[in-house]
């Protein structure tokens, strides 16, 4: 979801490259045009194109010495993706130049305000008014004034950076419910949609918070509040490897990122677990630990797979937090009567931490006196940032637009919450135990499956050209099915459909035939016998199945055309097995049908505006 990345240096520089190589480095947040302005000598120097960065490249050149630039990669929403409708937008007198990220709710009627006033616009966006506001206050009003009056007349949400020909060594930047980041290092100031464009630079970054704007100047650097308090925010360091978001020896981020999966639960669970005492040690949460103590009840609120996980960690929660817990698409969530009261905990669950409808949620949860738990991988992104407590996942940088290694990263969280919150209850310290146990060295069975990927890779082969796809699981593993369902979709754009396996006899066995294969995760839990009824259903009907099944079961073989093994573990821990051949089949099958399965058409990694 958009990409923005500018800098301001002491000197001039060879300005076109370090634009371009800074969106190239956010091109997996999705973006479907792109375009930089630098400040010359002789005024802003501005291109953009509609289509992928190397079109821009195309158009720029490469030596435009320069000072202060900046960048934007646009995933639109208010006029076609279109070179005029590109990022950057500028004012009538082309002095001001400016990238957005979010929405202007309101640009209707301040365009119609200031066209009355004489302004001429070019695009069919909300940010173009941005520009033209700034303009017409700064015919009375300092840069920086002007700048502030137009943030404090725009409603909606925005990360702005903002330059000016009559201001050639000033960037203002601001933001509202969309992620910016300064950088700053010995020579430059950076300014970026997140760490991994500044990363190459320097590790030292400060983060801006709602309703705060900031000055970066050669030799300066302050953040302020719309009502002019100056605030003053420590730095801090980014935490991830310039290795973690380079594909290394992989030939895209979404199997790299499969293929870290182990080491992603690894550091999800480091430094947690107290096996002998069967305790999970949650040092976010030590704040409130009286407050969750006090609930009777947890609701999770999250987009897409984050919300998949939260369905499973439901089951986690449930049976062995003993607490009641209902599970909400955040979307939906934010717009629905819901009652909150101190007793209720929202569990906000998040990847980027930016994601606009579960920050939305929380923010509504707040107002209602809920207890604000996170569940968030970004350091310091805005749902991190606004919940009460929560826990970071530290599963390094997801650079696939396709969820993966943060979706075992969740699940080996909420294992870790439901622990947490079970030994405060009912829960014994022998059922501890054994669950911190079997958690412990689940990495290195994790491990064991990665070693099935050239079976699974065969699989994909024979079905890569299927159109249509059934997922089903049961208990733990129905959400592990609608998550294997929506990788499918997401990189290959096969229909396919997640169900309860328990479900399939009321409606989705009507769609089976031998053109309608089925995945099926059959582990040897509490409910095998019942899913091997559904795979003879199918079966029964000529439907192709493809189980996901524990080791051992060699009955599976007689009866599946294609089986994957994963290694037994206990049911609350399986889903962090069984999700692993559905993330690498998606990947395989994307693949083989010759699509680019880091950036899927039409999705962006961090859907950040509504
Ligand atoms: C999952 O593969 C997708 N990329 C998408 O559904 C994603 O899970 C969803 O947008 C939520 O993102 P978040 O975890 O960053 O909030
Ligand atoms: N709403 C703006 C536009 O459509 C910005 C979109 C984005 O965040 O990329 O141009």
């Amino acid at each position: 979801m958009c990409g923005i990345f500018g800098f301001v240096s002491k000197e001039k520089i060879n300005a076109t490259p370090v634009i371009i190589d800074g969106l190239k480095r956010l091109e997996y947040r999705g973006y479907d045009s792109a375009g930089l302005a630098l400040m010359t000598g002789r005024g802003i120097f501005c291109r953009k194109k509609a289509g992928r960065i190397f079109e821009l490249e195309k158009v720029v050149g490469n030596n435009i010495e320069s000072n202060i630039g900046i960048g934007q990669s646009r995933w639109a929403t208010h006029g076609k993706p279109s070179d005029k409708n590109a990022h950057p937008h500028f004012s009538c007198d082309k002095k001001i130049y400016l990238v957005h990220n979010g929405i202007i709710e309101n640009f209707k009627e301040l365009r119609v305000k200031l066209e009355k006033r004489g302004h001429v616009f070019r695009s069919d966006t909300d940010t173009e008014v941005a520009a033209h506001l700034i303009e017409d206050f700064s015919k009375s009003y300092s840069f920086e004034e002007a700048v502030r009056l137009a943030l404090k007349s725009i409603v909606g949400t925005y990360a702005f950076v903002i330059v000016n020909a009559d201001n050639p060594t000033t960037m203002i930047v601001a933001r509202n419910s969309s992620p910016l980041l300064v950088g700053l290092s010995d020579t430059h100031k950076f300014v970026a949609s997140d760490a991994s464009a500044i990363l190459p630079h320097t590790r030292k970054v400060v983060y801006l918070h709602d309703g705060e704007f900031a000055i970066l100047t050669p030799s300066d650097f302050r953040i302020a509040t719309l009502d002019r308090k100056a605030v003053s925010r420590d730095q801090e360091l980014i935490e991830w490897s310039q290795d973690e978001v380079k594909k290394n020896k992989f030939p895209h981020f979404m199997l790299k990122e499969i293929y870290e999966e182990p080491d992603a639960v690894e550091n999800a669970i480091r430094g947690r677990l107290i096996v002998k005492d069967g305790l999970a040690k949650l040092g976010g949460l030590e704040l409130v630990e009286d407050k969750i103590k006090r609930l009777n009840r947890v609701i999770i609120s999250a987009c897409g797979t984050a919300y998949l996980a939260g369905l499973t960690g439901e089951y986690m929660l449930e049976e062995y937090g003993e607490i009641p817990v209902e599970v909400e698409y955040a979307s939906e969530l934010r717009y629905k009567k819901q009652k909150f009261d101190a007793r209720t905990a929202l569990l906000s669950i998040s990847q980027s931490g930016e994601t606009a409808d579960t920050l939305g949620a929380l923010k509504e949860a707040k107002r209602k006196g809920a207890l604000n738990l996170g569940l968030v991988n970004v350091v310091g992104s805005s749902i991190a940032r606004e919940v009460d407590a929560g826990v970071y996942n530290h599963a390094g940088p997801e650079i696939g637009v396709a969820s993966t290694k943060a979706f075992v990263s969740q699940l080996a969280v909420l294992s870790l919450l439901a622990l947490f919150i079970g030994r405060q209850r009912d829960m014994s310290l022998v059922i501890g135990r054994r669950i911190a146990s079997e958690l412990s060295v689940l990495p290195d069975k994790m491990k064991r499956v990665l070693k099935e990927a050239p079976n699974i890779k065969k699989i994909a082969r024979k079905y890569h050209k299927y159109d249509h796809f059934l997922y089903l699981g049961r208990k733990y593993n129905y959400p592990v099915a609608l998550e294997g369902a929506l990788k499918l979709k997401e990189v290959s754009y096969i229909h396919a459909e997640g169900y309860g396996a328990g479900e399939m006899k009321h409606g989705p066995i009507a769609m089976i035939d031998k053109n309608f294969p089925s995945m099926v995760i059959i582990p040897s839990d509490s409910m095998r016998e019942k899913v091997l009824s559904n795979i003879q259903e199918i079966k029964a009907r000529d439907g192709k199945v493809v189980a996901i099944a524990t080791e051992g079961n060699k009955e599976i073989s007689k009866i599946a055309d294609d089986v994957i093994y994963i290694p037994k573990t206990l049911e609350m821990l399986t889903p962090m097995l069984s999700v692993m051949p559905l993330h690498l089949f998606a990947y395989y099958v994307g693949v083989m049908r010759g699509y680019d399965v880091d950036h899927p058409r039409n999705l962006a990694k961090a859907v950040s505006v509504e």
